[in-house]
């Protein structure tokens, strides 16, 4: 699928088939998540620009590579994207981090921003946007969106799971954000879950249910 990055790394294949499994504990669940998101993370900064620095090793003075530009954003979409976030930190600790929160008005079905925070310079940073699931793909838009109207110009969108619908609808939004899952699911059910999926991620990583 074009614009879709599927990280098929065997390790965090493993790992999302055990935060599949409906008997994983919530404990277990979180470990996982902590675990997979530092993956996710590798893969999905695998292309980030370096340049060149004079450096004095030991022995004698060299030219050694280091990220370019501004530190990056990590945009975690409220509540869900949290749990993406502690691992994500672990490997980018000098990331800035942006918080996001909408929601969808039954009425009128517009997004509504109920919280936004984010650092500096967002048309200067590379952001990832994250999310454990790109279900029907309104939130990942809406908070892109926000995102967007703040100066954001450079980004990435990552998550765990996708449904194909999701996948659609996001892309037709924001077709220059590049989307990063672990996999692409068969399809999203009624009540809008990802099947075969996991269940309600913000449910299974916080114990709410
Ligand atoms: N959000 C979830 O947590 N799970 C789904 O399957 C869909 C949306």
């Amino acid at each position: 699928m074009d614009g879709v990055t599927v990280i098929n790394h065997p390790l965090v294949q493993h790992k999302l088939t055990i935060m599949r499994k409906a008997e994983t504990s919530t404990a277990g669940f979180r470990r996982l998540l902590r675990e997979i998101s530092t993956l996710l993370c590798y893969e999905v900064t695998r292309d980030l620009e370096l340049t060149m620095e004079t450096i004095q090793t030991p022995m004698q003075e060299m030219q050694a590579p280091v990220l370019e530009g501004k530190k990056l954003v990590f945009a975690s979409i409220l509540r869900a994207g949290n749990g993406l976030l502690e691992g994500m930190l672990e490997l980018v600790p000098s990331a800035r981090v942006s918080h996001v929160g909408v929601y969808r008005d039954h009425e009128t079905l517009e997004a509504v921003e109920y919280f936004f925070k984010a650092p500096e310079g967002l048309s200067e940073r590379l952001i990832i946007v994250v999310d454990p699931m790109l279900a029907t793909g309104n939130s990942a838009i809406a908070a892109i969106d926000k995102l967007k109207e703040r100066g954001a110009t450079r980004l990435r969108f990552l998550c765990l799971l996708a449904a194909p619908e999701g996948i659609r609808n996001f892309q037709e939004a924001h077709p220059d954000v590049p989307v990063y899952t672990a996999s692409i699911d068969s399809h999203l059910n009624e009540q809008g879950y990802i099947v075969p999926g996991l269940g309600d991620a913000g449910d299974r990583m916080y114990g709410t249910k």
